[in-house]
């Protein structure tokens, strides 16, 4: 039997007296590569952010690699667990790219070497493989503000490659782009975590590109699970509930 990379046990959390996640159970195993759909405001967000740990949970519980997430002291592993890409690139625009890309590497790394690392980079090669990987090599000095919001993107997605995490959340990773870089974006990322046997969650404002580029689909509304599907087998009329 395959063991469940991310376990979410009864999950609920309340703003004020606001219930905006709703007893969520789910399952996820490791290299599934998933969607998360529903309309603004279902709590997806929220959700991502409950298992990153930035936001306390009412209720519930979530295990990460059997692990009650509470249990983890050292921030350092987790981040060695799990790494969440952003929809707003959240990259020191004025640094060179070299030094966002290793910024992945902090979780590893001490306090001394991560400052020293701002004058002289460490470990290049990493970074140069983890750019190549995005196609990004011959980017690697240029201020990261020089490049376009794709470029920006896939930087983000190198420096996750460096972080190295099993688990990659990603909160609408592509909602600030034009089509054709979207495309490109979902396609290097879905095809580098398939290479790596990562397992990626990702929240998706299109649904068409979450059944284009996603096995499973789980659909959120007002903080429930209304469906949890493989991508196949979700009909037009749960989409049509789902945003109704
Ligand atoms: N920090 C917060 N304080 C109060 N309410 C919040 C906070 N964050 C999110 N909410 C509310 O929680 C609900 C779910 O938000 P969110 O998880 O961002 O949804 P989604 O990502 O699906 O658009 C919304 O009603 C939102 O207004
Ligand atoms: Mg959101």
């Amino acid at each position: 039997m395959s063991q469940h990379i991310l376990s979410l046990h009864n999950v609920s959390k309340r703003f004020n007296e606001k219930l905006v996640l709703d007893r969520v159970s789910l399952n996820i195993q490791s290299g599934e590569i998933i969607a998360l759909v529903g309309p603004s405001g279902s709590g997806k967000s929220t959700l991502m952010n409950a298992i990153m740990r930035t936001l306390p949970l009412s209720e519930g519980t979530i295990l990460l690699d059997q692990t009650n997430i509470l249990d983890y002291h050292n921030n350092k592993v987790y981040a060695q667990k799990v790494g969440m890409l952003h929809q707003q690139y959240d990259l020191v625009k004025q640094l060179e790219v070299v030094h966002n890309v290793l910024a992945g590497r902090l979780n590893r790394w001490g306090i001394w070497r991560s400052l020293l690392s701002l004058f002289k980079p460490q470990e290049i090669p990493l970074a140069q493989s983890a750019l190549t990987a995005v196609g990004l090599s011959d980017k690697i000095y240029r201020p990261t503000t020089e490049l376009s919001g794709g470029e920006q993107q896939r930087v983000a997605i190198a420096r996750l490659l460096v972080q190295n995490p099993m688990l990659i959340l990603a909160d609408e990773p592509v909602s600030a782009l034009d089509p054709v870089n979207a495309h490109n974006v979902l396609t290097l990322l879905t095809k580098l975590v398939r290479e790596h046997n990562k397992t990626l969650i990702a929240s998706m404002h299109s649904v068409e590109y979450a059944k284009t580029y996603f096995d499973r689909m789980i659909g959120i509304k007002a903080g429930k699970i209304l469906f949890d599907l493989q991508t196949d087998q979700v009909t037009q009329q749960q989409l049509n509930t789902l945003y109704k």
